[in-house]
């Protein structure tokens, strides 16, 4: 179960990058454009967030069943990573793009709904890229 979790939980972060990448082009092209929202974008949106909520509740899991995550070891970069700095940058990403969403829901105005998703949505992915155990960057990380 451990392999097919990390498994899916990497190959998973394509989806959700190039769903952010559309998502926060899409919405700062309208709301730099002043034109409208469409269910079109609703949707865009809202997968998007569904997305990075499948990979907040794989990597809940990987928490607690990871070797990579261990307390004791923190001196150690790798073990550091994992068990700090990935987790937290990858849920505060998470909570900006979840309130992005909502906020932007909420809103009446097209132009606010755009704006509110391009300035969340487009932080949050800036937080996930730098969080991201790239195989340049983390040892024994992989590309899938
Ligand atoms: C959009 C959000 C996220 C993305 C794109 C992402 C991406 C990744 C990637 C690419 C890996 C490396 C897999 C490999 O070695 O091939 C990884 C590992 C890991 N992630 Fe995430 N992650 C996200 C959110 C989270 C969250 C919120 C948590 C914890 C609550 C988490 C916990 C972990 C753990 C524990 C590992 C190490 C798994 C292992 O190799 O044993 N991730 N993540």
């Amino acid at each position: 179960m451990y392999s097919g979790l990390v498994h899916a939980h990497s190959g998973l972060r394509w989806i959700a990058l190039i769903l952010l990448v559309v998502a926060v082009i899409v919405s700062i092209g309208k709301w730099q454009g002043r034109s409208g929202y469409t269910d079109g974008n609703r949707k865009l949106y809202l997968f998007t967030l569904i997305a990075v909520h499948t990979q907040l509740i794989i990597g809940l899991v990987l928490y607690f069943i990871s070797p990579k995550v261990n307390f004791s070891l923190m001196s150690d970069k790798i073990y550091r990573f994992y068990t700090v700095e990935h987790t937290t940058g990858m849920l505060i990403a998470i909570i900006l793009i979840t309130i992005g969403y909502s906020r932007s829901k909420r809103a009446t105005d097209p132009v606010t709904k755009q704006r509110l998703v391009g300035i969340f949505y487009g932080i949050g992915l800036l937080l996930i890229l730098a969080s991201i155990p790239w195989p340049f960057r983390i040892p024994g990380a992989g590309w899938f």
